[in-house]
Parts: structure tokens; sequence; C-alpha cells
């Protein structure tokens, strides 16, 4: 089991991605694969799960307490790190991105790193599309807005049937759930969930496998340490789409 101890980390920058979103690059930095987290302290806070956006970032989206913090941070500040924890997505040139919101942040490095073809990049509306300049910069970059403000005018699923799905060697998706299960269903309908991965997010607590708190229904794979990706035709039958569980354990609809 990998139980990477807390490292203090020092913000060197922070990057306004958008008005809710913002990246903070750090040093040291972490060897780390596209799609795993770390568990990040905010001292006298939380501690919260993040996906790494570059070996030595994290892309935030500020939705409650913890995020709200670190929004209150700057260059200099320090932070802990545990991880990097989680397995990734599997590697392949010929990939199909399709990214939601802030579930971009894990999908970025994959990008830049060379191995994405096309990358479907969603967001409620065009100041909200995540790395866009950067990202078209290295691969094909096809937009949808909610708002119709930039490219498609609708959810990022209505990108998907503008492309030969099965030509691609894997998809791999992140985003807000509702998307995903959306995603995995047009992805089973062209019998592709078996070629898809999917990063998920669930309530963390420990970070690596032993508290449950991330546990899925029906088979208990436990997103931190079994994840936080997963082949979509192991999720066909989960909880995906219907509900998760909060820091209590109670189920929530998604
Ligand atoms: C593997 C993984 C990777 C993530 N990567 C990113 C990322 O790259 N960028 C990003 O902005 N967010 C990411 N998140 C979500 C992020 O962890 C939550 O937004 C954050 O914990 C919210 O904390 P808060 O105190 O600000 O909000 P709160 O008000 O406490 O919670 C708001 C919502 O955030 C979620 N949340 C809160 N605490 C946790 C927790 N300990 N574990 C999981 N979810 C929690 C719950 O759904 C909750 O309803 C990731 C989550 C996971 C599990
Ligand atoms: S967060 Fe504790 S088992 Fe996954």
């Amino acid at each position: 089991m990998s139980n990477a101890p807390l490292q203090a980390v020092r913000i060197t920058s922070v990057t306004r991605e958008s008005p809710s979103v913002r990246t903070y690059s750090f040093s040291p930095g972490f060897s780390f694969r596209p799609g795993q987290f770390v568990m990040v302290t905010i001292p006298g806070i939380d501690e919260i799960p993040m996906a790494l956006s570059r070996a030595d970032a994290i892309t935030v989206q500020k939705v409650g307490d913890a995020t709200a913090a670190l929004f209150r941070a700057g260059p200099g500040d320090l932070l802990g790190i545990r991880g990097p924890f989680g397995n990734g997505f599997p590697s392949s040139k010929k990939t199909l991105a399709i990214a939601g919101g802030v579930g971009a942040a894990p999908l970025r490095p994959l990008a830049v790193g060379g191995e994405v073809e096309c990358l479907l990049l969603g967001a409620r509306t065009a100041e909200e599309l995540l790395f866009l300049p950067e990202l078209a910069g290295k691969t094909r970059v096809m937009v949808a807005t909610d708002d119709g403000s930039s490219g498609y005018h609708g959810p990022v699923t209505g990108l998907m049937n503008e492309l030969p799905l099965t030509e691609y060697r894997q998809v791999c998706v992140c985003g807000p759930e509702r998307m995903l299960h959306a995603v995995l269903l047009a992805l089973d309908a062209a019998g592709m969930a078996g070629r898809s991965y999917f990063s998920l997010h669930r309530y963390m607590k420990c970070g690596i496998g032993i508290c449950g708190s991330c546990c899925m229904d029906p088979d208990g794979r436990r997103v931190c340490r079994d994840g936080p990706v997963f082949a979509g035709d192991t999720l066909l039958t989960s909880e995906l789409g219907k509900y998760s569980r909060d820091a209590s354990g109670r189920k929530k609809p998604v």
C-alpha cells in the first residue's frame, strides 16, 4: 500500500483560470501519472483531494470552506501534500479525451504530454473553459458550452455525435457526475464502454484505502485506491449517476 508521508510545499504562483477556478503552482513538485490525485492540507482548515493538473500544480474550483481558504492563500504560503495516490489514466497515443468544467484538470497533463488526439472541452460558459489556449496548441480541441457562448450550444455529449468514436483506441473522461453518466451511456451505445476510462469523485478521508468513505456500490470498490479511474464497462451497473455518499456515509442523489 502506498502511504506517502505528508510533505510541505510552498505556493510559487497562482493563476486565475476562470472566475471560480485557480491553479496553484508549488515547489517541490511530484513524479506522477496523469489522473492521479493528492490529498491537500490547508493548514488549520481541512484536508481535501485534488487532481494534479501538472507535476507541481493543482487546479481548484471554489465550492466550500476548504477551497475558499485555498483562494485566500498566495505565493509563499505553505500547503501539506500526501500522495500522489490512485491509478491514473492508461496511456495511448490515440486517445479521445472528454472534459467538463474542472474535470479538465486531470486530463490536462495527458493532453500536454501529447497523448490526446482530440479533446472535447465543455463548460457552462465561454469564460469557464479551462486551459483552452494551452490545450489548443497541443491537440485538436472541440468546445461545448451550456449557454452557447462558445462552440457547440449544449452538453459536451452533443459533440460526440460528430466523431468516429470507434476509431479511437480509448476515451478518457472527467467532469461532473451527470455528464460522466451521459457520456458513459453514449459510449456504451457505441460499443466503447470497455475502452473508456472515467475519473470519479467520491468523498475521501484517508485517500489510501483504509477508511471506506469512498466505497462505491455494489462491489465496495474504493475510489481512492482502486481508482479514481475506472473502466466504463465496470461502471454500468454501479451507483454512478444515481447517488454518492456524504462525509457521514449517507446517500445523496446526484
Ligand atoms: C480524486 C478527486 C480529485 C479531485 N480533483 C479536483 C480538482 O482537480 N479540482 C477541484 O476543484 N476539485 C477536485 N475534487 C473535488 C474537491 O475535493 C472538492 O471540491 C473539495 O473537497 C471541496 O471542499 P470544500 O471544503 O471547499 O467544500 P465543501 O463545502 O466541504 O464540499 C463541497 C462538495 O465538495 C465535495 N467534497 C468535500 N469534501 C470532500 C472530500 N474530502 N473528498 C471528496 N469530495 C469532497 C462534496 O461533494 C461536497 O458536497 C476532487 C475530488 C476527488 C475525490
Ligand atoms: S478515502 Fe479512505 S478508503 Fe478511500
